[in-house]
């Protein structure tokens, strides 16, 4: 993009410029001197370039400048592109000026190894490093393709509240706050229910932003604020629901594959992994997924009454935690959806399925290579005595759902929908180790600076 507003080219965009002298913006990643020449790996968000000064061919004060420069200073550089086969982005720069922003003095994230911690303390510096940036911007390609996906299948993009009158997903996971005279407001765990009222509106819809959940757990998956996008589809059955989910989850991977091979490589992914992940991906039952587990000896850890753990076969009837989830797609290299789970482990607005009263119509889709669960999702309860009768086994305030019982009075239809997890996905996608790398200030039970 040649924009009308700058006077200076970003390093993407170098290769168009061949032969030409540009003037280029940024920040010095790494400097190194050989006898008369200077080499300034510049980065400017958009890429990194080598500036080659020759110092016999600029202005001694030009030279001085140069020598100068420290990491992360912020400079412009003057100079003329030149084709260069061996450089990542196929071009170098022959630098005629440099001109300093601002020297950077002691940038404390230097190229030799740091502890997590330290990092995650300079995380606002952090992102400046070769693989957050990649894994940034793969995620920027990831809610690209999100959005493309959704709006060009004839979806209209609705935003939830994040201030919510009640519960979503279970009260365990709820944050408080106090809402004037109003009494309590919570943030939201999910846009779902209200997607489900602008769905009856709009037909077929996605919410897309932050969601919240006072996560106790301390796991390489969990944040306490985390985005999720939730379509919503009035006149979708469970089958439909996993279709959608199926190909949107290829679509992300295809639209990653496609616009972000260089951010993989630097990243190391395996990207003939990726390549994979290709519709149909594999579907078993909550049920069948227990017989697997079973037949193949994957064991529970229980805890007696005496304190010692003993090993048991799964009950019918549990949540799959991560052991379990992750021994089943050790079989897989294609996602997995899992579906119709016990419908004591689920929400209160999952509809039961008619043909097994004991299981309701939900569905999660697992990752393979460890990523876990990056889809929730389920058909919805359309009856309204059904779920009036689930809201107060699960003891929830009625009043505070009576505009959502409203949706099962005036026109009920069959809906469904599903939440796919942003960090989640980008997690999976990019092979990063811990989820508190994608997403630009992870909020976790232990951190909230900066
Ligand atoms: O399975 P969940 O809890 O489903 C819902 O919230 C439904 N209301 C969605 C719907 O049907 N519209 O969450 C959906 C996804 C999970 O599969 C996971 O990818 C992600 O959200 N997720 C988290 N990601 C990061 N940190 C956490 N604490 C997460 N909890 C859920
Ligand atoms: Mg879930």
């Amino acid at each position: 993009m040649v924009s009308r507003y700058k006077s200076f080219v970003y390093v993407e965009d170098l290769s168009r410029h061949i032969g030409e002298q540009v003037t280029l913006r940024g920040w010095v990643y790494d400097k190194t001197a050989k006898g008369k020449l200077v080499f300034i790996k510049l980065r400017d968000g958009s890429g990194t370039v080598q500036c080659v000064l020759f110092k016999p061919n600029v202005d001694e004060a030009i030279a001085e400048a140069a020598a100068q420069l420290t990491q992360e200073s912020s400079v412009e550089i003057i100079g003329t592109v030149r084709a260069e086969e061996r450089a990542p982005g196929g071009v170098e720069l022959d630098v005629q000026d440099v001109r300093i922003h601002q020297l950077s003095a002691n940038y404390p994230i230097t190229p030799k190894e740091h502890g997590v911690e330290f990092l995650m303390e300079h995380r606002h510096l952090w992102l400046r490093s070769t693989r957050q940036h990649a894994i940034m911007r793969v995620r920027a390609q990831v809610v690209k393709a999100i959005r493309d996906f959704f709006d060009g299948n004839g979806f209209k993009l609705q935003d939830s509240p994040i201030f919510t009158p009640n519960a979503c997903e279970g009260t365990s996971t709820l944050f408080e706050t106090d809402y004037f005279d109003l009494g309590k407001a919570y943030l939201t765990q999910s846009g779902q229910l209200y997607a489900e009222a602008t769905a009856m509106a709009l037909g077929r819809v996605y919410t897309f932003g932050p969601t919240f959940r006072a996560e106790k757990s301390k796991t390489r998956r969990h944040l306490t604020e985390f985005w999720m996008v939730e379509p919503e589809m009035a006149w979708f059955d469970l089958n439909d629901d996993m279709d959608l989910a199926e190909d949107l989850v290829e679509y992300i991977v295809q639209h990653v594959l496609a616009t972000s091979q260089r951010e993989l490589l630097a990243l190391g992914r395996d990207i003939s992994k990726l390549e994979k992940v290709r519709r149909p991906f594999h579907r078993m039952s909550y049920s069948e997924a227990v017989e697997w587990l079973n037949a193949n000896n994957v064991k529970l850890n229980r805890k007696q009454a005496d304190g010692t753990e003993i090993q048991v076969d799964f009950p019918w009837g549990e949540d799959f935690g991560a052991p379990q989830e992750e021994a089943l797609m050790t079989q897989f290299e294609k996602p997995c959806i899992i579906h119709r789970y016990p419908s004591e482990v689920k929400a209160f607005y999952m509809k039961r399925d008619p043909e097994d009263s004991r299981v309701v119509l939900a569905m999660d889709m697992l990752a393979p290579e460890g990523a876990g669960e990056i889809i929730g999702g389920s058909q919805r309860e359309d009856d309204h005595d059904a779920l009036l009768a689930r809201l107060r086994h699960e003891q929830l305030p009625e009043e505070a759902f009576q505009w959502y019982l409203d949706l099962r009075k005036f026109g009920s239809v069959p809906h469904a929908g599903f939440g796919l997890g942003l960090e989640r996905t980008v997690k999976w996608i990019t092979g990063a180790e811990h989820i508190r790398e994608v997403i630009p200030f992870p909020r976790m039970i232990y951190r909230i600076v900066p």
